[in-house]
This record gives structure tokens, C-alpha cells and sequence, in this order.
């Protein structure tokens, strides 16, 4: 561990791990082998990531000890410490829910008026509870949230939801959410007085943004008909200026564009009809704009 070096904390286990580091990654910044390690020196930036439990972010960065985290929303809501948000990260998306035991049901929220519910988010759903004027029993549980209505503890749970994977397992039905949530990177309030990490985590948030741009992105290259250059043009929703390049065979030109990663399936059709042929649809790793 550098003296110097940003310290970030990541979940070590769950939801948001992998995803995490993917982005460090596609920031260019090399994590060794990290398995069962609490701390690890990143090779080729300055930075040591901490592995901790998601909880225990929001606390270990107001603290200082990280001086920068990577967790959810949902975290940082119910924790209430006081720490600084500084950029969303487009993944880990997620919705807090009211879940029931199948063969019940629950539709509105004043069905839930005199039942029990367990969660891990005590915090979030009481202000929902108020907000809705409703009274319920809250049972905090700190894991395995969704074993509590089998064990006859509680009547619903209110807890995260990504894939609905653990739900299922679990013979339990989702209803309707109550917050949203998705990654966040975070920042320590005491992190302004340290100008050498404060550098530091100007160029990780200047990767982190082209890696995000890149990812919103693709690259797209084809052979089109010399006379139908205008036409094909005008389809492509170009996000600059598309290249031209000549090619051997006269009557062709070839066509590269970066271009919004969702419109590709649009346009793809009307560009076979206008006599594009050897499309290619690439990834971007990173995009400078
Ligand atoms: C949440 C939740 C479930 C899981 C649901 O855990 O507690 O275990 O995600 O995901 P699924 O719908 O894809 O099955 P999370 O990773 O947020 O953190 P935790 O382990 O600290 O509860
Ligand atoms: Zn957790």
C-alpha cells in the first residue's frame, strides 16, 4: 500500500463486484489476482482497492479510510453517511420491492397496513411507510432477507431486486417497487484537503467518463455504392462526422461511424436496401470526445 495512492473501496462479494472491476478495467488499470485479499495495489495506476462488505462503504469513506467507493444507491440511502456523490456508473441497476410468499397477493400499498415485513433497508422503507401512511411491523434483518417469510417471521419482505433469480428460489413474488438504484462512485468529504489524490481521482473520473461514453457507443463500417453515398449518409445517426475512404473497386466507397450503441437494428435494413454490403457493428473501448 502507497502512502499516496486514492484508496477505493469495491463490494467484496456480490451484486456489484465483478462489475466493478470490469470498469476499472476498461479504464486500463491492471487488478492482479485479488482473490481473498482485503487489499490490493493496483500495477500500472495509483490506486488500492479495498474489499469490503457494501454496508460498511458508505461509513469506511466518510471516515476517510477509503477515500473513494463504488456502491449502490440503495447503500448509501439507508446508511445516511456523509459522504459526497460524484458520478452515476450506468450499472448495477436494480429496484428496492415489496415481495409476498406465493399464493398470496399484495396489489396496493394499504394492503400492507398490520403486516410484518423484513428488510435489510429499515431506513427506506419507514419513509415509505410514512409517506404512505401506512403502518406495518419492520423486521431488520442484515442477509438472507428472503428466508424470513418461510420461517414464519414475517408476513413480506422488502428487499433488492435485480435479475428476480433470488426471489424465485425463494418462492416469492415481486410487487411494486419503492426505490430505485443503480452503482455510484463516492467520494469522502476529507478527500478536498489531499491535492495529490484529488489529481489522481480527476484522471479516473476523466477514464471513467470515456469509458461510460464508450460503452453508449459503437463502430460501425461497411461498403456502400458509390451513387448512394448521399442516401446512406442521411440513415446513419452518425455522432460526428462519418469517414469516406476510396476503395479498390471504383464504384464503392467505404463507410465508417461511430453511432449510438441502441440504433444500430433501425437502420440496419434500410442500409442492406440501399446496397450496403460487409457491415460490421464494433465494440469501443474508449472514446475521447
Ligand atoms: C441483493 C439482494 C439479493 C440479490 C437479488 O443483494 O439481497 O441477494 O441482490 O438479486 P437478483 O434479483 O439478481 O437475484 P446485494 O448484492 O445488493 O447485497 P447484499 O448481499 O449485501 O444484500
Ligand atoms: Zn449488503
Amino acid at each position: 500500500m502507497e502512502k499516496n495512492n486514492l484508496k477505493l473501496a469495491v463490494q467484496k462479494k456480490g451484486r456489484l463486484s465483478e462489475k466493478s472491476l470490469n470498469l476499472l478495467r476498461s479504464c486500463g488499470i491492471d487488478i492482479e489476482n485479488y482473490a481473498e485479499r482485503l487489499l490490493v495495489t493496483t500495477k500500472n495506476f495509483n490506486l488500492d482497492l479495498l474489499f469490503l462488505r457494501d454496508d460498511d462503504i458508505p461509513e469506511y469513506v466518510q471516515d476517510g479510510v477509503a477515500d473513494i467507493g463504488i456502491v449502490g444507491e440503495n447503500v448509501i440511502y439507508e446508511k445516511e453517511k456523509d459522504v459526497e456523490v460524484v458520478k452515476k456508473l450506468g450499472f448495477g441497476k436494480c429496484k428496492l420491492m415489496m415481495a409476498f410468499p406465493e399464493g398470496k397477493t399484495l396489489d396496493a400499498v394499504d394492503e400492507i397496513n398490520g403486516k410484518i415485513i423484513a428488510t435489510s433497508y429499515p431506513k427506506i422503507l419507514g419513509n415509505f411507510l410514512n409517506e404512505n401512511n401506512v403502518k406495518a411491523d419492520i423486521i431488520q434483518l442484515s442477509g438472507s432477507v428472503e428466508i424470513a417469510p418461510s420461517l414464519g417471521i414475517a408476513d413480506l419482505i422488502c428487499d433488492i431486486v435485480s435479475t428476480g433469480n433470488t426471489l424465485k428460489m425463494n418462492k416469492l413474488k415481486k410487487s411494486f417497487p419503492i426505490f430505485n438504484s443503480e452503482a455510484v462512485l463516492i467520494k469522502s468529504k476529507k478527500l478536498s484537503d489531499d491535492v495529490v489524490k484529488s489529481n489522481i481521482l480527476d484522471e479516473l473520473c476523466s477514464r471513467i467518463d470515456s469509458a461510460l461514453t464508450a460503452k453508449k457507443s459503437k463502430y460501425l463500417m461497411m461498403n456502400i455504392p458509390k451513387n448512394n453515398l448521399k442516401t446512406i449518409l442521411e440513415i446513419i445517426p452518425s455522432l460526428k462526422s462519418p469517414t469516406v475512404l476510396p476503395l479498390a473497386d471504383d464504384n464503392l466507397v467505404a463507410i465508417h461511424a461511430v453511432i449510438p450503441n441502441d440504433t444500430f437494428w433501425d437502420i440496419n435494413t434500410l442500409l442492406k436496401e440501399n446496397g450496403a454490403s460487409g457491415i460490421l457493428l464494433l465494440p469501443i473501448d474508449n472514446m475521447i470526445v
